[in-house]
């Protein structure tokens, strides 16, 4: 049986309901229930079924390990949003806003365990596999998240450093997702390879789309607040590429934005966007975003399955492009 991407996803939400949190105390259990149930496009699990999929038919067996693959993902949403002070987060409020810093804090650390408790529920024969490549992922993740806040008081950020910055808070885990998700299939290494890279080509085309959204997002439909990077001073390719392009006059108007200290909000988002629209970012990005796509194609067609297997991945590659969320 092959499924489609919206077929695992639903199967994914179903497992996602049988997770028993109903646990003293409830503030700590509380904000991780609701995290999850208030949406979220489930790419990580979806993509460690896929890769299954590629292999095996009984994509059940993954179940704990896409569990736990999600819930990490949310944990580092909770503190993510903390750093980057965002309020809003799939259209609700986030959690250290419902509650407060401390419960974000605390119920995302219980998350880090309660996705090791998923991800340890795995055969001997995978297990020291599974985890040790969890574990590489976990702390990569953290060290993209320091480069992204040390990044927030340079100007000097290079387009290799943000690529590489990006790989790690975003890409390593996209990849560990479809490896471990092939290493539970017992594919070759070098398959498992290739999907991992594949991941990583398709996380820097997912991140550059991200960063993108942030700013030409449709508020309706985005569910983050638009222009929080703006406010952050977050060196994103655009802003990178902004620098870059602009004529003196220009590079001085971004950086009197960058350095003003009180300002209004509206009107710093509106004239930094401006400015991009100008020196013309968008179009930039958006053929980045082709490129590394391109690549995560090729490496796609490297996989020893037939072509007609690796639709729903290919599809789903394809949809992450033009999403709108
Ligand atoms: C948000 O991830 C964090 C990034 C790596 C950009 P998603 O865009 O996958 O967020 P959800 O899970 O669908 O809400
Ligand atoms: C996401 O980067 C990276 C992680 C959460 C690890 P962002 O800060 O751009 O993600 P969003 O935009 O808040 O979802
Ligand atoms: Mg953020
Ligand atoms: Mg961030
Ligand atoms: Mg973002």
């Amino acid at each position: 049986m092959m499924y489609t991407s919206a077929q695992l996803q639903e199967m994914y939400q179903g497992w996602l309901e049988t997770l028993v949190l109903n646990r003293n105390p409830q503030s700590l259990y509380e904000p991780v229930k609701y995290v999850l149930s208030i949406g979220g496009k489930r790419l990580r699990p979806v993509l460690m079924l896929l890769a299954y999929n590629l292999f095996k038919d009984d994509v059940e067996r993954v179940k704990p390990q896409a569990l736990g693959i999600e819930i990490y993902h949310n944990f580092t949403l909770l503190h993510d949003d903390l750093m980057d002070k965002a309020d809003v987060r799939r259209g609700h409020p986030t959690v250290h806003k419902r509650w407060d810093d401390n419960t974000a804090i605390l119920s995302g650390d219980a998350m880090t365990v309660l996705a090791y408790q998923q991800m340890e529920q795995c055969d001997e024969k995978h297990f020291s596999k599974v985890i040790k490549l969890f574990n590489r992922t976990a702390i990569e993740i953290c060290e993209g998240q320091q480069y992204d806040m040390d990044f927030e008081s340079r100007l000097d950020v290079t387009e290799a450093e943000y690529m590489e910055m990006i790989r790690l808070k975003t890409s390593v885990l996209l990849a560990a997702s479809l490896k471990i998700g092939a290493i539970l299939a017992d594919a070759s290494e070098k398959d498992a390879d290739l999907l991992y890279d594949f991941g990583i080509c398709l996380g820097l085309a997912f991140q550059l789309k991200d960063d993108l959204l942030d700013v030409y997002g449709d508020p309706k439909v985005f569910g983050k607040k638009i222009g929080g990077d703006i406010l952050c001073n977050k060196k994103t390719f655009l802003l990178i590429k902004a620098l870059e392009l602009a004529n003196d006059l220009q590079r001085q108007e971004l950086y009197h934005w960058i350095e003003m200290k009180k300002f209004s909000a509206a009107e710093k988002i509106n004239a930094v966007t401006t400015l991009y629209n100008i020196v013309g970012v968008n179009g930039i990005t958006q053929k980045l975003i082709e490129d590394y796509s391109a690549k995560a194609s090729a490496l796609l067609d490297e996989v020893s399955v037939s072509d007609e297997r690796k639709e729903a991945l290919r599809k789903l590659m394809d949809g992450l492009k033009v999403r709108k969320v």
